[in-house]
């Protein structure tokens, strides 16, 4: 992966420009080849799919104690108790990523499994037991893991303690991280620091539409924000200073940004700053030259924050240290990419938000277009162009980084004949191949989800997976999708056909895997 990274950025001569238009109209009756070694996996997360949530040592996170306190704040009244069973059935879940052919599969580890305690004081070996038998197994098989430290399961004890608020997660962070590499870092090449800040922050937070549901808006995110970006920052460095050389691998942060269009040009400003707030916050820090939170916010938010009568800015501010600890401390951009929302800021978003409150920080409003094919989420519409725009803005604001697309899917409700997430999977990497063809150093692609799986506050109606899960089955049945079939196509032959028509019948192991 290394090698591959470094050859990327050598022959990286061409830097995307900014952004204008693209034309979507091709020829979708040729087959559109992926660059040569372009890599191919499937994503999931810890509390989504294990279960065994308290067993072999394993302790309480946040989201076994919202689950099991406020079964009701989820929208089916379920949890994350039994998920897909992945704790036992994982050598079925390594038979899927054979039968699809992937070259990567990307899965978190859950803190509580390894540390019951929440600190190292103690190693829970039956969790790094079952960890290990993943990794050898995916090894087995030459399918490469690649591992998040943390996607949103944070033990509970530390939440007592403030959780992401508290300026000592940083440290619980790092000693949490500093286990994971040496339990793991001999065979792990990929790793991934933190998933999707901006929801952990914001929804975590801010709202309170995520675990641990605190709603102390304009100030809780922005704690939340800085102590987690030092804390990546900080497992980024023990990484490169003290495993990267046994272990050859990279390490990074994954990012979700949808992509904000501007309503009409009058917007274009507000929309760009709009873009700074939702996940510019994150990735300024890291991949900008300059590095720190982005002027925009850093100005807004001071100002306001003293009309609104606070002594400081309730965007707390990095040290000089700090800044440049997180400057360049991810060895690729992760992008977790799903859909495009349109902005626009005038009299009427003004005045309109809760105060202080992130909104209202940022002062515009957005939506969706009617129009645009519609998923089994709210959120989640189809606009394969904003996939493509986004990639060449990264391009053009950090410098052209190495991008792994660390998650991009699509929901359904239950049911193996998914047309719209076969068409959303390939329009998205359409327009990803358009973004490489201009120039953009997109790597490696992942889709969420292998399988189905616990969608948070959404619990099991809204089905993300390439496998449909029976939940009423003990044995937790996974079935392929038509998608299923298309993604191994895809990844079998190295490139994009609109024409092929896939024979669901049987799903088989190719040779090699
Ligand atoms: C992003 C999150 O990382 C993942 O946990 C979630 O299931 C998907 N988006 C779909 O909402």
């Amino acid at each position: 992966m290394i090698r591959h990274l470094k050859l990327v950025l050598v022959i990286s001569t061409s830097i995307c420009l900014l952004v204008q238009s693209k034309t979507v109209n091709k020829d979708r009756n040729t087959p559109r080849p992926f660059p040569k070694g372009f890599l191919f996996g499937t994503s999931t997360a810890s509390y989504q799919t294990e279960g065994g949530w308290n067993l072999d040592g394993k302790s309480e996170n946040i989201w076994d104690h919202l689950t099991h306190t406020n079964p009701c704040s989820v929208k089916d009244c379920s949890n994350g108790d039994i998920a897909n069973d992945s704790y036992h059935l994982y050598k079925r879940d390594v038979e899927m990523m054979r039968e699809l052919g992937l070259h990567f599969y990307r899965f978190s580890l859950s803190w509580t499994r390894i540390l019951s305690s929440s600190f190292p004081n103690k190693i829970n070996d039956a969790g790094v037991q079952y960890y290990n038998n993943l990794i050898d197994e995916m090894l087995k098989y030459n399918i490469e893991p690649m591992v998040t430290l943390y996607h949103w399961d944070l033990p509970q004890q530390l939440q007592l303690l403030g959780g992401w608020t508290n300026p000592h997660v940083v440290d619980w962070f790092a000693d949490y991280a500093r286990v994971a590499f040496e339990l793991f870092g001999d065979r792990v090449k990929y790793w991934v620091t933190v998933n999707e800040p901006r929801q952990i922050c914001y929804q975590g937070y801010g709202a309170a539409t995520m675990a641990p549901l605190i709603a102390i808006p304009g100030i809780a995110e922005y704690m939340c924000a800085k102590n987690l970006l030092v804390a990546h920052a900080k497992a980024y460095h023990i990484y490169d200073k003290e495993f990267r050389d046994k272990g050859a691998g990279v390490i990074g942060i994954s990012i979700s940004a949808d992509w904000i269009e501007p309503e009409t040009p009058k917007d274009t400003q507000a929309a760009f700053e709009a873009l700074q707030f939702e996940w510019g916050q994150y990735a300024h820090p890291i991949f900008s030259e300059a590095g720190d939170f982005p002027p925009v916010m850093k100005e807004r938010i001071a100002a306001k924050s003293a009309e609104q009568g606070f002594p400081r800015s309730r965007l707390p501010e990095f040290s000089k240290k700090e800044i440049e600890m997180l400057r360049g401390s991810s060895d690729f951009f992760g992008l977790n990419h799903y859909s495009t929302n349109i902005l626009y800021k005038n009299a009427s978003t003004q005045g309109i938000f809760e105060k202080p409150s992130f909104y209202d920080d940022i002062g515009a409003a957005t939506y969706q277009r009617p129009e645009w094919p519609t998923s089994a989420s709210f959120w989640l519409k189809s606009v394969p162009w904003g996939f493509y725009k986004l990639l060449r803005f990264i391009s053009d604001e950090y410098n052209n980084p190495p991008v792994i697309i660390t998650e991009n899917g699509w929901s359904t409700l239950t049911g193996i004949e998914d047309d719209g997430r076969v068409a959303y999977y390939r329009d998205y990497l359409d327009a990803m191949l358009d973004a490489i063809e201009d120039g953009c150093e997109v790597i490696a692609y992942t889709a969420w989800s292998l399988m189905d799986n616990f969608e948070w506050m959404q619990g099991y109606t809204e089905r993300f997976g390439l496998y449909e899960v029976d939940y009423n089955s003990p044995q937790r049945t996974r079935t392929p999708r038509k998608s299923a079939f298309v993604y191994k196509q895809i990844i079998r032959t190295n490139q994009l056909d609109y024409d092929y028509v896939p024979d669901t019948n049987e799903m088989t192991i190719d040779e090699g895997h």
